[in-house]
């Protein structure tokens, strides 16, 4: 009987100082096995006389029965602990920052100077359209109204695949092409990669990006086109950008204007410390692009009634606003792709 009750308080002490269910186990196994220490009593009770066997065997299973569950509550709490701690460890947090393993890329900076102006202008309910880079001489020229005697035309500027084919030297051409292909009214983005024979120097690269505008519907006017590139000259620049239209020629508008955004470097004061400024040479104006109301001539080349239809467009250089939007002072950074450069924007 004292083996018994000692059995059973070392056991309860054991369990207090159980912290794993492979603890527990093995605890049980040493306890309640058949090998274990109250199964040996159990075994001796053959050599007891009937009473002692009688009064043994009743307390050795009130014994057996409190152990058991109390090891069975131990476990319950055991394996709850352990589940916790494995849905804790195997827990994964959304929220935090992925490993840096790759360099994150990012927009060429032209690009993203083009998203912005497509993007403001998108916002006005224009659309996108495309034209080839290889073109017709006629559309990129003839129909524009530039006539076969134009400077534009000289080989020494255009790069010509033979008589009639040439690379086109603005997008200007795929204004033809929209006006050929589309039903008016309609209002057009048209980006794209220019080409002209020139050396390559800080402000002149053979290849370059041009981005076109282009609105054709009924009693258009200067108005609408100056509202327009107030527009998106604030989307770029900054609200406090001014604009002004100077009387121009194109021989694909008329009238036409050269436009002005006040100087981003001196806002528009013209000298910056008391000297003149270096960017806008002391005007505070700096030129970003050509535009105008379309020549009848365009319209009617490309088969609209130039009563009916009138058109406003406009060419803007996408590095030449690049580089005043990031005071990049040589062109050729904006096409040599060299990441340090790059890496910057
Ligand atoms: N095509 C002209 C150029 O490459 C830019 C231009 C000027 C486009 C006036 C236009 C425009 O649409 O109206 O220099």
């Amino acid at each position: 009987m004292t083996t018994l009750d000692s059995i059973k308080t070392e056991a309860l002490s054991a369990l207090e100082k159980v912290t794993s269910t492979d603890e527990l186990s093995e605890l049980s196994v040493s306890v309640l096995g058949k090998k274990g220490s109250l199964t040996a009593i159990l075994r001796t009770m053959g050599q007891m006389t009937p009473e002692e066997r009688a009064a043994t065997g009743k307390q050795a299973n009130i014994i057996k029965a409190e152990l058991e569950k109390a090891f069975e509550e131990k476990k319950s709490a055991l394996s709850a602990a352990e589940q916790e701690r494995m849905f804790l460890s195997e827990a994964v947090d959304v929220t935090a920052p992925g490993n840096k393993i790759l360099p994150r890329g990012r927009l060429h900076p032209m690009t993203q100077t083009y998203r912005e102006i497509r993007d403001a202008l998108i916002g006005l309910g224009f659309t996108m359209f495309d034209g080839p880079e290889i073109e017709y001489d006629d559309y990129c020229f003839t129909k524009l109204n530039l006539p076969p005697d134009h400077p534009a035309r000289d080989m020494q500027d255009t790069f010509y695949i033979n008589d009639k084919v040439l690379l086109r030297t603005h997008t200007s051409p795929c204004e033809v092409r929209a006006m050929l292909n589309l039903k008016p009214p309609f209002r057009l983005v048209i980006p794209g990669r220019v080409f002209r024979v020139d050396e390559v120097d800080a402000s002149h690269s053979p290849v370059f990006m041009q981005m076109e505008g282009l609105v054709v519907d009924k009693e258009i006017n200067m108005q609408n086109l100056k509202g327009t590139l107030l527009e998106f000259v604030h989307a770029v620049f900054g609200e406090n950008v001014d604009i002004r239209m100077r009387p121009s020629y194109f021989p694909f508008t008329e009238p036409s204007a050269e436009v002005d955004i006040s100087c981003t470097i001196c806002g528009g004061k013209g000298h910056v410390d008391g000297k003149p400024c270096r960017i806008c040479k002391g005007t505070g104006w700096i030129e970003v692009l050509g535009c105008g109301m379309s020549n009848p001539h365009i319209l009617e080349n490309c088969g609209l009634d130039s009563k009916e239809w009138s058109a406003f467009a406009f060419g803007i250089g996408v590095d030449r606003v690049t580089s005043l939007k990031y005071s990049i002072n040589d062109i050729r950074h904006e096409y040599e792709n060299d990441a340090r450069f790059l890496n910057q924007f």
